[in-house]
């Protein structure tokens, strides 16, 4: 299998980081992109570098490189993950405003019927923001913002996380070790 994650400008970029770890766990040939909004976002939310990143994953791109494999729907991909997608980069997917190899690589996944799982961060959510997240979803994304969970008893920002990826990784029919299902209702609960 192989997938594309594109890490965007928006808050929680390690996110995407603990995504690409938690692909190394499956055969799954991941093709990086990291904007020059997310490298920013790097520098203020965690001490990981952009080459801690790039190590993580197997092929890596420039944003400009319009020539680049993924730019084109003949090179075999099953899907992409944009994790955080910023409000920037959601707006350009929803509207196919293809101008850097993020949007460009998410366009081509769409108009190929291949799986785009978009991880919007914004809060509090304008209306352009819901309206774009509904056009999206219109044309063919999973919309995946990074919500809490409360039903299988987190203790850490690592339960929450774990979470999200399972939630994330489901969507290419693969398993996360440290996420947990609701357990169904208990009989002792009648
Ligand atoms: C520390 C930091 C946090 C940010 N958080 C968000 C956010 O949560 N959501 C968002 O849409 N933009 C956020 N931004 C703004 C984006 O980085 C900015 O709009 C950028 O142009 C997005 O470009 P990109 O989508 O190409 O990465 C943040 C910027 C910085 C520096």
């Amino acid at each position: 299998m192989r997938i594309i994650v594109g890490i965007s400008g928006a808050s929680g970029v390690v996110l995407g980081l603990e995504l690409l770890k938690a692909l190394k766990e499956h055969p799954v040939e991941t093709h990086l992109l990291i904007s020059e909004g997310a490298r920013i976002t790097f520098q203020y939310e965690t001490e990981a570098i952009q080459d801690d990143v790039i190590t993580l994953a197997d092929h890596y791109y420039d944003m400009n490189d319009l020539a680049a494999p993924i730019s084109s729907g003949s090179f075999p991909i099953d899907g992409m993950v944009i994790i955080p997608c910023s409000m920037k980069t959601l707006s350009a997917i929803a509207h196919g405003y293809a101008d850097n190899l993020m949007v460009r690589a998410a366009d081509v996944c769409l108009k190929e019927n291949r799986r785009v799982v978009l991880v919007p961060r914004e809060t509090p959510l304008g209306k352009v923001h819901l309206k774009n997240m509904l056009e999206a979803a219109d044309n063919g994304c999973a919309i995946i913002p990074p919500m809490l969970t409360f039903y299988n008893s987190p203790h850490s920002l690592q339960d929450q996380i774990d979470h999200l990826i399972g939630k994330i990784l489901m969507q290419f029919g693969l398993e996360h070790g440290a996420f947990k299902p609701w357990p169904g209702k208990k009989e002792s609960d009648g």
